[in-house]
């Protein structure tokens, strides 16, 4: 069994990952501890079904979906429409600091569906879409407390 941190330690511990602490992203949650919890919903549900895609792509796509590197609740610095265009920040950032697989991309390109109605090309990104939406409501229960 592969450990989660084994998973992500390439990825989180790099200084523009760690800059996602600062972002918040739901509520008080930052968008670092919310795409943490999506990446560790993932790998359980990885655990559990034992599906036959590849768990590092699965698990590091998760980890980068929200990798757009900016605080959305800064108004006046061009956030228009940042629910619909997100996606494609992520997946240009991920790009440039990460080795972004197909599978990875399709992850971070359409896990705003079907607020973004562009079907996900994998199940491992249709599963991913629903963890979000599972830990974007952990994170606004728990919106009192800055983590
Ligand atoms: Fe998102
Ligand atoms: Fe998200």
């Amino acid at each position: 069994m592969i450990a989660f941190n084994e998973i992500c330690k390439e990825i989180i511990y790099t200084d523009n990952y760690q800059k996602m602490k600062n972002y918040r992203h739901h509520g008080n949650v930052s968008c670092y501890k919310h795409s943490i919890r999506v990446a560790y919903l993932c790998y359980k549900y990885y655990m559990k079904k034992k599906p036959n895609y590849d768990i590092y792509e699965f698990i590091k796509g998760a980890l980068l979906h929200d990798y757009y590197l900016y605080d959305w609740h800064n108004k006046g610095e061009g956030h228009r429409l940042h629910g619909f265009r997100h996606p494609k920040f992520a997946l240009k950032n991920a790009k440039r600091d990460y080795v972004v697989t197909e599978l990875m991309e399709d992850i971070i390109l359409h896990h705003m569906f079907p607020l973004v109605p562009t079907l996900p090309r994998s199940k491992a990104a249709f599963i991913v879409s629903i963890m979000d939406k599972k830990a974007g409501f952990y994170d606004y229960k728990r919106k009192k407390k800055r983590v």
